[in-house]
């Protein structure tokens, strides 16, 4: 398929979950951004017109209460939390577009303009909630979704009998179009949109809209001695953010809805699958096209991730010992991206050692240094070999459709059997024997040009997923297009220039 067919400038608008401020940046934070980050550079890299967008959710009571032990006001607390989680997008090398923060005044004031239309629109009521309610969760737990003895399932604690009037959202009376809309592909996977399809069938219940007990929180405009649940508010920032993330300008209308993709936790399936969208019914809003599910990342062990167990890997020391470009590749290629998956330092020093340093860093110095060697640095302008554009022919279709999928570690193992061949062709070729005959002149020139075209398809290809280390290459080879183009499409590389080790030998002793 012609890469041409696969691009255009058409909006995309992608989305991270936003961070709540009571917790240290740690790796499932990294994760969620880096995947969203590898669709945002890829769509860029296709000519679409993009928006990434991630931030802090900073209201509602696990915020408030953190804020409490630290003896700080909330405020100060999310001002201190939402700077680490700002600082830590340029540490992975994000390029998000924004950063909202739920305590921006616009943010606000956008939320009690929606949320007063859903109010005005009939679907808001004043009733008693009494249930069993998660303070780290901010979330009221139905029987099934509860541990033995009213225990929290995900953070293991007990949870609290609560009872309060409260504002009720009219969510039951969503069972028909929600059951409709999750037999589209608007929750993916499959096997994700199997839990929300679960969920719904067990008969929705209505949900609290707002909390009276709670002061940290956007104010409700018909009764300010609320404030809006948590959540509602959270949600709501994919919509609030495009009204005032460009100065001056409403993007809205460009991004909002058939451009819209969430990405999420599986641990957050319930609030976006089904009362997000709900809410944006009731509001007369465009649904967004869809959410995306990914997993949960484990100790080495296969247990979940926790100080106590010592199993928990260090995205800042993975970034220290290895660059940020490894964490990068490695979170996105060793867990199969949707489901969930075990990670280690050991993990990351061996796909670090065999295919970072040998396959692709080998492939492209050794590339190089032939070309110079060989050819004083000038790539020769010749057709390129036959069997190896063969290899290479599905190869941006087959990637281009993974990532439409969101597949991300697909669409990495499709590049990766194309470097494994570059690497089996260096061999084939022998471009060192070819070179000691002056009558396989031809034949040198050929399997020189057909290697420098190969890397320059798959380094712009992986630009994602290894931004740093895949500027110094294209920088070495003089690429300045670097937008998809598919073997033997792109502008042909003249000159190489000298390149550092990609990703040069860890010392142990020193890494250690
Ligand atoms: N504030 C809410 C989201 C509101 S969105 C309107 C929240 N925040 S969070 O900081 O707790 O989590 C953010 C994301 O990190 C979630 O998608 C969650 O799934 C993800 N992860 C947290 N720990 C994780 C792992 N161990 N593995 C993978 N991702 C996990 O939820």
């Amino acid at each position: 398929m012609p890469l041409d067919s696969l691009t255009g400038a058409m909006p995309f608008y992608v989305t991270t979950p936003i961070f709540y401020v009571n917790a240290a940046p740690h790796l499932g934070h990294a994760y969620t951004t880096i995947a969203a980050d590898v669709m945002a550079r890829h769509m860029r890299q296709r000519g679409e017109d993009v928006f990434f967008l991630t931030g802090t959710d900073e209201h509602g009571e696990p915020v408030a209460l953190a804020a409490e032990a630290q003896g700080m006001t909330p405020r100060e607390l999310a001002d201190k939390n939402a700077e680490r989680f700002k600082a830590l997008m340029p540490q992975l090398h994000a390029s998000n577009d924004f950063f909202i923060r739920t305590s921006d005044p616009e943010h606000e004031a956008k939320v009690q303009e929606v949320l007063q239309r859903v109010h005005d629109n009939g679907h808001v009521y004043k009733g008693l909630y009494e249930g069993w309610y998660c303070p780290r969760c901010a979330d009221f737990k139905s029987e099934n979704e509860q541990g033995p003895g009213h225990t929290c399932l995900i953070h293991e604690i007990e949870l609290t009998r609560e009872q309060e009037e409260n504002w009720f959202f009219r969510l039951s009376t969503f069972q028909k179009p929600l059951e409709e809309l999750l037999q589209t592909e608007f929750v993916q996977p499959a096997a994700r949109r199997n839990e929300a399809i679960a969920f719904v069938a067990q008969g929705l219940q209505d949900v609290s809209l707002t909390r009276g007990k709670i002061t940290w929180g956007v104010r409700v405009p018909w009764d300010p001695g609320h404030v809006f649940y948590v959540w509602f508010d959270a949600l709501l920032n994919y919509y609030t953010a495009l009204s005032y993330a460009r100065d001056g300008e409403d993007i809205t209308e460009r991004f909002w809805g058939e451009p819209t993709t969430h990405l999420i936790g599986k641990d957050i399936l319930k609030f976006h699958t089904i009362y997000w969208p709900a809410l944006l019914m009731a509001a007369d809003l465009p649904l967004p096209r869809r959410v995306f599910v990914h997993g949960f990342l484990l100790g080495g062990d296969g247990r979940k991730m926790s100080k106590s167990l010592g199993n928990v890997l260090d995205p800042f020391e993975v970034i220290e010992r290895f660059g940020v470009d490894a964490l990068r590749f490695y979170l996105m290629r060793d867990v199969s991206f949707g489901e969930d998956g075990s990670v280690s330092m050991e993990g990351v020093e061996s796909r670090y050692t065999t295919e970072l340093a040998n396959d692709l860093g080998n492939l492209a110095s050794r590339t190089i240094k032939m070309v110079q060697r060989y050819r004083d640095g000038a790539v020769p302008d010749v057709p390129l070999d036959e069997g190896l554009q063969r290899d290479f022919a599905a190869l941006s279709g087959d990637f281009c459709r993974a990532m439409d999928d969101f597949r991300v570690s697909d669409a990495l193992e499709v590049v990766w059997e194309r470097v494994r061949r570059l690497n089996a062709f260096v061999e084939e070729q022998a471009p060192w024997q070819l070179a000691k005959d002056e009558a396989r002149a031809g034949d040198l020139d050929r399997a020189l040009a057909s290697l420098v075209e190969g890397l320059r398809t798959v380094g712009v290809m992986l630009v994602p997923y290894l931004p740093e280390r895949m500027g110094a290459l294209l920088d070495a080879l003089n690429v300045e297009d670097r937008t998809l183009r598919a073997f033997g499409e792109g502008a042909r590389v003249e000159r190489v220039g000298d390149l550092e080790p990609l990703f040069p030998r860890i010392d142990r002793a020193a890494a250690a």
